[in-house]
């Protein structure tokens, strides 16, 4: 069990007002709040280690160089990688999903084809038609029913030999579907083809186990899981990582240059070019360890009853339509009422202190699927508490009344 207050007092930014209400904070899927430790080890790096990494003799670079590594080997262990050489860091999600998209430019020819899901974020669609446009591969999409779920055997009619990669998100940011992502990579790699799962939204809510998985690549944002912005990891399987071509040029990356010819340094540091995010790295470390004290089976039981209790609750409104509405699903309700524009929701809730998102939420063709501009969504994590649930149901049936 979940000692609640006791976790919200490790996030100094819960306990603010905003717009002179306390914060209801529901818009973890966009970005989660940080612990005092994630804050506290930030500054303790630029007060205590501050330097670059991979370069010095010089003790400050040592002590920065050891602390970057070490918490490479924490994600190499929190995600059950083989070796933490198949952990490469990068700015985030996105970063990772062009760094392989852009990979592939050099092992498709036309007329290969790509899968991508219906249920995808833009991230996990443009870097691929981009690669599309670049090889004259084919892009072929998965498509999704309408509770939210991919269509399984409409997935195995599209897999054929001319399949190279698959990707697919683990869960959906929009609608929170999970996806069957362990069985969806097992029919690919029947095929011959790789797949990568964007694991943004579901590295808040659970421990992925790569190899249980058998994914070739998982990418994940470190902002998402309690630790800082423009940090976040790709992982690869070696034999794939070894395959592609580096994504960018630079220091770091190369093992020797001269004029006529550059070697590239061996895993990760070929992935790696330039200065990273050092703070950001050593802290993905400090987040990581966060939630595994938290424990992952404490926060997905947790977050499930949260679950259930904003949406019997959200349901109970007249008009409320809640989209997406998977047998598989974690703590995120994409929801509109009769008609009313999600931003206009959003908007007078924010005065009330409640933070959501509103909009196409990045995912455009899920809206289309739905026929709608968009969505009101609220995404609860494990600092979240029923009572908020219910101050936010209040204040939509207030904005509702002012609006209809
Ligand atoms: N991808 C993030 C979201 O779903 C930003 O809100």
């Amino acid at each position: 069990m979940l000692d609640i207050q006791k976790i919200r007092a490790d996030f100094p930014i819960l306990s603010q007002k905003v717009n002179g209400k306390p914060l209801v904070y529901f818009d973890n899927g966009a970005t989660s709040q940080k612990p005092q430790v994630v804050i506290d080890a930030i500054a303790r790096y630029y007060q205590e280690i501050n330097a670059n990494i991979h370069r010095g003799v010089h003790t400050l670079s040592q002590l920065a160089t050891d602390a970057y590594e070490a918490s490479r080997h924490t994600i190499q262990h929190h995600i059950n990688a083989k070796n933490a050489y198949e952990v490469i860091f990068t700015s985030g999600t996105t970063h990772g999903i062009n760094a392989v998209a852009n990979g592939f430019a050099a092992l498709l020819k036309a007329g290969d084809e790509v899968l991508v899901s219906a249920l995808e974020h833009h991230s996990n669609i443009v870097p691929w038609q981009m690669l599309c446009e670049r090889t004259g591969a084919v892009l072929k999409v998965i498509p999704m029913n309408d509770k939210g779920e991919l269509i399984q055997a409409e997935y195995d009619k599209l897999l054929s030999p001319k399949t190279k990669i698959v990707t697919v998100n683990h869960i959906s940011n929009a609608l929170g579907t999970i996806n069957p992502v362990k069985e969806m990579i097992a029919k690919a790699h029947q095929v011959g083809a790789a797949v990568l799962i964007d694991g943004a939204q579901a590295t808040p809510h659970l421990k992925p186990d790569v190899q249980d998985l058998d994914c070739d690549f998982y990418v994940f944002s470190g902002h998402k899981i309690c630790g800082p912005t423009g940090i976040g990891i790709l992982y690869g399987k070696e034999t794939w990582l070894r395959k592609l071509p580096p994504y960018q040029g630079g220091g770091e990356m190369i093992a020797t240059v001269t004029f006529e010819k550059t070697t590239y340094a061996d895993l990760p540091h070929k992935f790696e070019a330039g200065t990273p995010n050092i703070a950001g790295g050593i802290v993905l470390g400090t987040a990581v360890d966060y939630l595994n004290e938290v424990g992952f089976d404490n926060i997905a039981k947790y977050e499930h009853e949260l679950l259930e209790y904003a949406t019997q609750k959200l349901l109970e409104i007249e008009g409320l339509q809640i989209f997406g509405t998977a047998e598989a699903k974690t703590s995120v309700i994409s929801f509109n009422i009769n008609g009313i524009h999600p931003y206009d929701i959003g908007t007078i809730i924010d005065k009330l202190g409640i933070a959501v998102r509103t909009g196409h939420h990045c995912a455009q063709p899920i809206m289309d699927y739905f026929n709608i501009p968009g969505t009101i969504r609220a995404s609860f994590a494990f600092y979240n508490t029923k009572e908020e649930i219910d101050v936010m149901v209040e204040a939509i049936k207030k904005a509702k009344m002012m609006l209809s």
